[in-house]
C-alpha cells in the first residue's frame, strides 16, 4: 500500500509491528499479575496500535479515550497541551494503561500523566509504540516501548501528516526532508 504513496520509506512493516507488539502484549499481561485493566487511548493516532494492543492482552481489559490538543505547531516550544476530550470513567483504584503513539517531546505524555495520577489510579503505567529520546523536552518514560527511532518524522499505523497517512499499514518515513 504504501507504493501508492510515492516518496515514502518503509521503517517497520506490518510483520515487524505485530511481533513486536505481540512482545508488549505479553509484557504488559505479565506485569498485571491477573489484575484488571483500563487501556486509555490518545486519540487519534493511538487508536490502531490501542486496537492491536488489546488483543495482544491477555487479561479482563476495558478501554477508555482521552483526546489533546497542542496549540498549534508554537505548541512544542510553548508546552501548551490541553484536554479536549476527557476520560469517560473513573480511574481511581484501576490500573491504568495511557497507550500512545509516539513518545516525542514528552510535553503530551507528562501532561496527560499529571491529569491521571490527580485521579489517583492504583497504578499507572505508559505504553508507547515508538520512542524518540533525543527529542524530550520533558523527563519522562515509557514503562512499554515498541521501537526506538532516531528524530525522524514518520506516519502510518495511525500516525498522520496533516491528518493524512493514518490508514497505512506500515510504519513509513516521509522522505527526504521531514515536514516540520
Ligand atoms: P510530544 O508531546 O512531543 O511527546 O508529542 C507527541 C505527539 O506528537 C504524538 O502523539 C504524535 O501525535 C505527534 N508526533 C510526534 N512525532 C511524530 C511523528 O514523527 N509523526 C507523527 N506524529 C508525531
Ligand atoms: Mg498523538
Amino acid at each position: 500500500m504504501a507504493s501508492a504513496f510515492p516518496g515514502l520509506e518503509v521503517l517497520y512493516t506490518r510483520e515487524q509491528i505485530a511481533e513486536r507488539v505481540a512482545g508488549m502484549g505479553a509484557q504488559i499481561a505479565r506485569d498485571l499479575n491477573g489484575e484488571k485493566l483500563v487501556m486509555v487511548g490518545v486519540l487519534r493516532g493511538a487508536a490502531i496500535f490501542l486496537s492491536d494492543l488489546a488483543r495482544a492482552v491477555a487479561a479482563d481489559a476495558t478501554f477508555d479515550f482521552v483526546a489533546v490538543s497542542s496549540y498549534g505547531k508554537s505548541a512544542r516550544s510553548s508546552g501548551a497541551v490541553k484536554l479536549i476530550k476527557d476520560l469517560d470513567d473513573p480511574i481511581e483504584g484501576k490500573n491504568v494503561l495511557v497507550v500512545e503513539d509516539i513518545l516525542d517531546t514528552g510535553l503530551t505524555l507528562s501532561y496527560l500523566r499529571n491529569f491521571f495520577l490527580r485521579q489517583h489510579p492504583k497504578t499507572l503505567r505508559i505504553a508507547a509504540l515508538l520512542d524518540k529520546p533525543s527529542r524530550r523536552l520533558e523527563k519522562i518514560e515509557a514503562d512499554y516501548v515498541g521501537f526506538s527511532i532516531p528524530n525522524l518524522f514518520v506516519i502510518g499505523y495511525g500516525m498522520d501528516y496533516a491528518e493524512r497517512y493514518r490508514n497505512l499499514p506500515d510504519i513509513c518515513m516521509m522522505t527526504p526532508e521531514h515536514p516540520e
